[in-house]
């Protein structure tokens, strides 16, 4: 079942109104990598903060970290990055292009029909140097993920945090991988963000602990609003599990490109904290105090990628619809989502309209994130607004000179509604949290 939207339009529409750009545009750009224009920042940041407040805030048994991307190159060692963090490369011996073994059908170039290559595994991590002299000793890696941030500080955050088992330390940041074959998009790319938690448990509780968190995982999309259709979960296979799982579950989104991973929920089992206890000579065992037990705990994984939940939350919300013998585009993102919560349009930029349009723009802005836009014919404005996926519009016009009223326009079922600028806030708070809202009690406040 091929997804109803291609992805040229999603990443046209990304250019087009200030989602994404591609890196460096002006030097003809960078493979895969690419920058977060005015509202994709704040689409990215919702969806983080999204994640963070159900993955933290809301739970008493996660704790935050922020670690470093540059760690001891040990870490790597240990973890088992250097030696297997691999993918098979092969290369055209005509075209020179390179691609990954195991991604393409057949012993031929997929490009240009060439004879390939053996495969040889190539190391995904980035290298750099630390310091002014590039010597052996000082070449660290940019790291492929942020759990190894978490493992490697287990023990300074079961001490300060003072929390039992099970305990969550989550941690969002950025994550490099020399991908060989990067593409569609911010789908796969060389440098991305990683939302990931590791769930210390004890052994024996894993697979328990490995179901309640595939299934909250999953319920996450569908709760921010993702069709649970365009949704499924695959177990992995024991051949393709990752050096360090014991059992994986992968979320699949139906990207327009077919069915791929969102999100993968993974268990490492005790693979890292007894690597690195080994490597480092660091006891990291938890002691149970009340039951007078001592392990090394075993760790569920749930690991998802920013970039690439903010494409799905983008085509999914996606939609071609016709209003009125028109073409309407418009991103039906969940509330919560949205970079752009109101906007505040005044009917056109005549200087009448703009002192109130000003002072409705002043009374929203500190609570909403909002716009104002007084530049060309208001049908182009919404159309904009549409685009973006702003819920609500808000239209300052003649009348509400006279009567102080505005027009509140929804997003999806293109109601209108006629409120009084006082009290809009309220409005919008309780129509953003999704409530019906009977304006005429306003009145009956504002009249009294
Ligand atoms: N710590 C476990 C881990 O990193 P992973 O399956 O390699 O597991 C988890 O990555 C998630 O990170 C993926 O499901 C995806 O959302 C995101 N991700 C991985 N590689 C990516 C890349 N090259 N570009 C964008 N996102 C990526």
């Amino acid at each position: 079942m091929p997804a109803k939207v291609d992805m040229d339009k999603i990443v046209s529409l990304c250019k087009r109104r200030g989602f994404v750009f591609p890196s460096s545009e002006i030097y003809g750009g960078l493979a895969s990598c690419w920058d977060y224009g005015p509202v994709g920042v704040e689409l990215k940041r919702n969806v983080k903060e999204a994640w963070w407040k159900v993955m933290v805030h809301e739970r008493d048994d996660v704790v935050g970290l922020d670690t470093s991307i540059m760690m001891h190159p040990g870490v790597w060692a240990a973890s088992g990055h250097i030696d297997s963090f691999t993918d098979p490369l092969v290369e055209c011996k005509s075209c020179h292009l390179r691609w990954r073994a195991d991604a393409i059908e057949g012993k031929k170039c997929p490009k240009c029909g060439g004879e390939l290559t053996e495969p040889r595994m190539f190391n995904l991590m980035f290298k750099t140097s630390m310091g002014p002299v590039e010597e052996e000793a000082s070449t660290v890696y940019l790291r492929p993920e942020t759990a190894q941030g978490i493992f490697v500080n287990f023990e300074n955050v079961v001490t300060t945090s003072r929390k039992k088992l099970p305990l969550g330390i989550a941690q969002i940041g950025k994550s490099f991988r020399n991908e060989i074959t990067p593409g569609n998009f911010i789908f796969r790319t060389r440098e991305f963000e990683h939302m990931e938690l590791e769930y210390f448990v004890k052994p024996g509780t894993d697979e328990k602990w490995l179901d309640y968190w595939v299934k909250e995982r999953f319920d996450w999309y569908v709760r921010l609003g993702v069709k649970k259709e365009n949704l499924r979960l695959r177990q992995h296979g024991k051949d393709e599990l990752a050096h360090y799982a014991k059992d994986c579950y992968d979320v699949e989104y139906l990207f327009p490109m077919g069915w791929s991973e969102l999100e993968g929920i993974a268990n490492r089992g005790d693979f890292d904290l007894t690597q690195h206890a080994k490597c480092s000579g660091k006891e990291l065992s938890y002691r149970d105090a009340e039951a007078g037990e001592k392990y090394v705990p075993y760790v569920i994984e749930p690991s998802a990628g920013v970039d690439r939940s903010v494409l799905a939350f983008l085509v999914d919300a996606y939609e071609e619809e016709e209003v009125e013998g028109e073409k309407r585009t418009v991103l039906h993102l969940h509330h919560s989502l949205a970079p752009i919560k109101v906007a505040v349009l005044p009917l056109s930029r005549n200087e009448k309209l703009t002192p109130l349009a000003k002072e409705v723009f002043k009374r929203l802005c500190p609570r909403f994130v909002t716009d104002y836009d007084d530049s060309q014919s208001i049908g182009r404005r919404y159309r904009r607004q549409d685009e973006i996926g702003t819920p609500f519009c808000v239209t300052i016009d003649f009348e509400s000179l006279e009567d102080k009223q505005v027009t509140i326009r929804e997003r999806d079922s293109l109601a209108q509604i006629r409120v009084p600028v006082e009290g809009l806030e309220k409005v919008i708070e309780a129509k953003l949290r999704g409530e019906a809202f009977d304006a005429s009690t306003l009145w009956a406040t504002r009249q009294k």
